[in-house]
């Protein structure tokens, strides 16, 4: 009997394919090409599933053009590549992969908020650049970050990891704002207290963003938020572009109207707003979060196996949108 076909869109490790190919005729990408929505569509063809990674757009008019297509399975937590009512109207499960990043996540987070607190980037450039001639006292002086306030905008799984961090390893105050409150449990376990955005903003000292990105999450961060926040306070984006108004904060950053930026995730990435390439206090990385070899494996393998448990076994195991499969 032949197997049914599916599409892996990316380049990803071997071990994955391997794994998919027990039980799928796959298409893969190994040169990691990057394909229009008019290449994707003509991949798509006569698959039944695909293997995305969270680059790769999945709305109606893919949709209309692959009527085979019954799954999508996100190698990403994020999945705001999808448009999940066309998915759910057009009968196609989305699946993403929550959980198995959670603490690689999370330590990035802090790693970035430690960069940009302690302005470890800035100063490496100027090292190299053969500026250092003498100590002085005050050279790169950054933020406290033990003992300061930690706002954390999100509180899911990777914001509830961040509070933990904060709060047991640099004794930090922990607020938070979120679409709904945590129980008692899950706040005295993270050290949390809850306050309002505008709370949030004005106190922090450094303000993490973990919430994930939606129409009503658009520019969350724009100039008016900004504008509450103390001018020594510190932003990190670990969320997704377009939760933060990038020209909006360049210019803030410019104008010192808040210390310092943290950011893995940009409106348009792999483009950067090109003000943040020039301003010197904001520490840059390129969407590398849940970037570790063992991670990245644990993704994948969750990915694959949402198509196996999916379009073998008639189980997804991180369903997105079961309404997709109702009669
Ligand atoms: C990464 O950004 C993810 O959503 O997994």
């Amino acid at each position: 009997m032949n197997k049914p076909a599916i599409l892996v869109a990316r380049a990803v490790f071997p071990e994955t394919i391997a794994h998919l190919a027990q039980h799928f005729e796959v298409e893969a990408n190994p040169d990691d090409a990057i394909w229009t929505k008019a290449q994707l569509i003509d991949k798509l063809q006569g698959k039944v599933g695909a293997f995305t990674t969270g680059s790769e757009r999945i709305d109606a008019e893919v949709l209309a053009a692959c009527p085979q297509l019954r799954i999508v399975a996100n190698m990403a937590v994020g999945y705001n590549n999808f448009d999940v009512d066309a998915m759910s109207a057009a009968g196609v499960l989305g699946t993403n992969a929550p959980d198995v990043l959670t603490e690689t996540t999370a330590d990035f987070g802090f790693a970035l908020l430690m960069a940009t607190a302690r302005r470890v980037t800035e100063s490496e450039h100027f090292l190299r650049a053969g500026l250092w001639t003498k100590w002085s006292y005050d050279m790169f002086a950054g933020a406290e970050v033990h003992g300061s306030t930690l706002g954390i905008l999100g509180m899911g799984r990777i914001g509830q990891g961040v509070a933990k961090r904060g709060a047991h390893g640099f004794g930090m105050n922990v607020t938070y704002h979120n679409r709904s409150q945590l129980s008692p449990a899950q706040e005295a376990d993270c050290k949390a207290r809850y306050v309002s955005k505008e709370e949030l903003l004005k106190t922090a000292d450094h303000l993490v963003l973990v919430v994930p990105y939606s129409a009503a999450s658009h520019h969350a961060i724009g100039a008016a938020e900004l504008a509450l926040m103390k001018p020594t306070a510190c932003l990190v984006n670990i969320a997704r572009g377009g939760i933060v108004d990038d020209a909006a904060l360049a210019v803030a950053l410019r104008e010192k109207r808040i210390a310092a930026a943290g950011l893995d995730v940009f409106e348009g990435e792999p483009k950067v707003h090109p003000e943040l390439l020039t301003v010197p206090n904001v520490v840059l990385t390129p969407h590398i979060a849940s970037a570790t070899i063992p991670t990245r494996r644990a993704m994948a393998r969750l990915a694959a196996d949402n198509l196996i448990s999916f379009l073998i076994e008639g189980k997804p195991l991180t369903p997105l949108n079961p309404e997709a499969l109702k009669p």
